[in-house]
């Protein structure tokens, strides 16, 4: 049977720093401008030549925007209110990690299913990020696993984001890095928009591994394992 779990929900960016700590997941609620949101998720349905990962067993599609990329396209602004949120959020964490990184912007389509679908639309897994920010999905199906090993659903309605710990946030100040997977709810197309956001390269998460060295050892882990 479906559990759902009700997410902590707060308005403010430095009130998320505790139920963070506590949960791995909070929803922000109030910290961008919808209609952002609704633009992205509009210019998201008319993008083509998405990457795909076929030997994931994921069903999804995607396209990365960066900051250079996301400039003069349809997700600047939507980029630049995410990272101000995420600034924010991080400075009441106690951490500047990420001024200055790139970040990265994913548009994320789960293709509607056809024939026998794969277990879930994505994965369990963990974000490589600092945090990741991400508005309420078109349609629902996130689940996220407690520390007692216990998958739950979770919902954020529009006006939300859903924040969560990443693996550079567990290595830097101790945040657990929250288990998630994208799980069919219902058999259509869906769309998402997380935030991933990264520290700076040079910036150390212990006394002897940067961002950089971390990410890029992660990267190339994931390559090898999708193969
Ligand atoms: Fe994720």
């Amino acid at each position: 049977m479906k559990t759902l779990l009700t997410l902590p929900s707060v308005t403010r960016a430095d009130a998320v720093p505790a139920p963070l700590r506590e949960t791995g997941f909070v929803l922000l609620d109030g910290a961008v401008d919808w209609a952002l949101v609704e633009e992205a998720y509009a210019a998201a349905q008319k993008l083509t030549d998405p990457v795909t990962e076929p030997h994931l067993p994921d069903d999804k599609e995607y396209w990365h925007f960066g900051r250079k990329r996301a400039e003069g396209s349809p997700f600047a602004r939507l980029y630049a209110a995410l990272e101000s949120a995420a600034l924010e959020i991080l400075a009441a964490c106690g951490t500047d990690a990420a001024i200055g990184a790139d970040h990265k912007l994913r548009v994320c389509r789960y293709p509607k299913p056809e024939g026998d679908p794969v277990p879930y639309r994505a994965a369990p897994h963990t974000d490589i990020t600092l945090l990741t920010l991400m508005p309420a999905a078109t349609v629902s199906g996130l689940e996220i696993q407690s520390r007692e090993g216990v998958w739950s659903s979770v919902e954020a309605k529009p006006g939300q984001l859903v924040v969560n710990s990443g693996e550079m946030l567990e290595l830097l100040l101790g945040y657990r890095a929250t288990p998630h997977r994208v799980v069919w709810e219902e058999p259509v197309e869906r769309y998402s928009l997380p935030f991933f956001v990264q520290a700076r390269s040079d910036v150390l998460l212990q006394s002897d591994l940067t961002a950089g060295a971390y990410l890029k050892q992660r990267l190339t882990q994931l390559r090898s394992t999708s193969k």
